[in-house]
């Protein structure tokens, strides 16, 4: 059951498809302090909380207070309490079990049990919220109310399930054609190349540097026939400049944010100065959606959208006091305190909060202070790109993610984790996301594997590699500067060919997963707690997570080990693929076991009565064939059957029922 309870004038998100009816009861679970704008829970010794999406610390998100404020901060380190995204939604689950979301445009903050133990307290900005209640005959049952509330989750084709390289860095057609080749080579399968900032003509929008892709339409064409989609980046900031289109037009129809006296507000990013096309007006996202067009047309079919926090390096108001408050420091002795003024006069330049008040949406008539609907502007900006694609390509499914996010935006596209480092706790940081995110309806997500910022190692490229396989975006990305990632910058090819090609075996089993997930709004990835609800081990494991009926998942984490202790809360099928394309299985009991896992081996676990698809190898997923699949099973009892989805991966007509199929085996496959 749904209950909603409003207070204040709501912004309206669209978070939220088909809104209930208000209710005139007292909130149930919480206490409510208007003054001090505070939901307050009284929670059980051993309650549990999980969700916020997109988060840092633990699957269970008790002990540690985070903060709705999407935010560009590429140092996800445990003392932070924002990330890119503002997902309200958790479920608490104990002594009472229930849902709450609060849909609040602005900035909130989720205390659960930091300042005291026992209280989780949710804190709003300001006193205009819609807070739906939900309560269900499990947390499982909650979490689909909830994702049926807020509307089907977003499905990318079919080749977006494929393996993707990224660099920060490629510059030319040339870089991009030597990853192609040097991947072909090595016959490891590939699916996109993603052109990063390099791409484009200084860093403008919708441009594509004619030096260095001289003949871009042919040269998408070119790798199409090599089976490669190229997927560019758009960033937020639209370049100041006279005589660059997008600029001007967006300026003439006023459709860029601006200050409070309704002169421009000037932000710099990557291309330096640059305006905020106002992503919260309709007509202004139409424009920028259609924008798209340019690439479409090009033959594009994929974007990552980015910088939409929106990430601001420094605003031209701001930069001109700090130049100025710089000079006092000259020819100064800077002591403890100077010193630390003057550092903190550069550093404060970016995404400072005074900034985030300094500007301004024209939300359809209506005026809003930026910082009061802050946490939406990533969402309508891939929104504006999602219903731009409905018009200019309504037959096709176009891949799209974004870095920012709120809830509603899971409609339109999918998100990656942001900017993490190469170290192994950002690895279980991923691992750890990724029910959180499925519980707010983001089912197309990933880290960037091997790890963003950092030099990567060979070993732990390979371990996130075999968590990444059954991750739907698998996207190996770093940034500028750092020591190169492609997987054919180490000596073990042959393990990471290995690895690799097993994604694609998996794929038909992933995909179907995922449209499953998608259609019934349920979850894809689980903590072992949502379907072990009995078992209170379950619910203490951190590092393990439940893909679909079928799959339990236990990914190696730590540098050097070669094996790791799994909790099995039942007795399931231990399934493990050697590097020499052997594949070995046993029964492992319940309980907790010491698992041998050499670093190139993959191993999973097969739940009773369970079986799933498996393809023959191939080099991209156009060359799977989703017809002859092989079961693989653990038939415990008499039989088991799998319900398996498939499509032709680009079309829209999701529930047909003739893309439904039953698999089933009576003995060991
Ligand atoms: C941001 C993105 C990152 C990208 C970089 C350059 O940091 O998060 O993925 O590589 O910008 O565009």
């Amino acid at each position: 059951m749904i209950s909603r309870y409003t207070y204040g004038n709501c912004i309206e998100t669209e978070a939220v498809l088909k809104k209930p009816e208000t209710e005139a009861v007292p909130l149930p679970f919480f206490a409510v302090d208007t003054k001090e704008m505070t939901l307050t829970y009284q929670m059980g010794e051993s309650d549990r909380v999980y969700g916020l999406g997109e988060n840092l610390r633990g699957i269970n998100k008790r002990g540690w207070i985070y903060v709705s404020k999407c935010t560009d901060d590429p140092e996800h380190m445990e003392d932070k309490r924002s990330l890119y995204a503002a997902h309200n939604f958790l479920v608490v689950d104990g002594q009472e079990t229930f849902g709450v979301f609060v849909d609040d445009p602005g900035i909130l903050s989720f205390d659960i049990g930091y300042t005291k133990s026992d209280e989780l307290k949710v804190k709003a900005s300001d006193w205009n919220l819609d807070v739906y209640v939900i309560t269900g005959t499990d947390v499982k049952d909650i979490v689909r109310q909830f994702r049926c509330l807020i509307g089907r989750s977003y499905i990318p084709p079919l080749w977006a399930f494929g393996y993707g390289q990224s660099r920060w860095g490629y510059e030319s057609e040339d870089d991009v054609r030597e990853v192609v080749k040097r991947y072909r080579d090595l016959d490891i399968p590939l699916d996109s190349v993603y052109l990063d900032i390099d791409y484009m003509e200084r860093y403008k929008d919708f441009t594509v540097n004619p030096k260095t892709f001289p003949n871009f339409p042919d040269f998408v064409k070119e790798m199409r026939e090599e089976h490669i989609h190229l997927v560019p980046i758009i960033d937020a900031g639209v370049k100041q400049e006279e005589g660059y289109p997008v600029y001007e037009e967006g300026m003439a129809k006023g459709y860029f944010c601006t200050k409070e006296d309704g002169t421009p507000f000037v932000a710099a990013v990557w291309p330096g100065k640059a305006m905020f096309p106002d992503m919260l007006n309709t007509g202004a996202r139409a424009w920028f959606g259609n924008q798209y067009r340019f690439l479409l047309e090009q033959g594009i079919e994929g974007f990552w959208n980015d910088m939409n926090e929106p990430s601001i390096f420094y605003t031209e108001d701001r930069l001109n006091e700090v130049m100025q408050k710089l000079e006092d420091y000259k020819g100064k002795n800077l002591d403890l305190h100077s010193f630390f003024e003057f550092q903190g006069l550069v550093s404060g330049l970016s995404n400072n909060e005074e900034d985030y008040q300094a500007f301004y949406h024209n939300m359809d008539g209506v005026r809003i202070r930026h910082d009061k609907v802050h946490n939406l502007y990533g969402y309508n900006m891939t929104r504006a790109a999602g219903e731009a694609f409905e018009r200019l390509e309504p037959e096709k499914r176009i891949l799209m993610f974004s870095r920012s996010s709120y809830i509603g935006m899971h409609r339109y596209g999918g998100v990656w984790q942001g900017d993490n480092k190469s170290w192994w706790s950002h690895l279980l940081l991923n691992v750890k996301m990724m029910p959180s995110l499925n519980m707010c309806g983001f089912l197309y997500t990933g880290a960037d594997i091997g790890g963003f910022g950092a030099d990567t190692t060979e070993e732990l490229l390979m371990r996130w590699l075999e968590f990444g396989i059954f991750t739907p975006l698998m996207r190996n990305h770093s940034a500028a500067g750092t020591r190169q990632q492609e997987v054919y910058q180490f000596e073990k090819t042959d393990g990471f060919r290995h690895v690799i090609r097993l994604r694609y075996r998996l794929i038909p089993y992933l995909y179907s997963e995922y449209i499953k997930a998608a259609l019934r709004d349920e979850m894809m990835f689980r903590p072992l707690s949502f379907d072990y609800p009995e078992d209170s081990y379950a619910s203490q494991v951190e590092d393990q997570l439940l893909l679909g009926n079928e799959l339990m998942l236990a990914p190696v984490c730590e540098q050097n080990a070669r094996g790791r202790y799994v909790y099995l809360p039942e007795e399931m099928k231990l399934v493990r693929f050697l590097q020499d394309g052997t594949m070995k299985t046993r029964i492992c009991p319940a309980g907790h076991q010491y698992i041998d896992v050499p670093l190139t081996d993959v191993v999973f676990f097969l739940r009773p009565d369970c079986c799933i698809p498996l393809a023959k190898p191939a080099q991209c997923t156009q060359e799977i064939d989703f017809e002859n699949v092989r079961l693989l099973s653990y038939v415990k009892g008499n039989m088991a059957s799998y319900e398996y989805y498939h499509d032709d991966g680009y079309g829209k007509d999701y529930d047909n029922p003739d893309h439904i199929s039953i698999l089933f085996t009576t003995e060991e496959g």
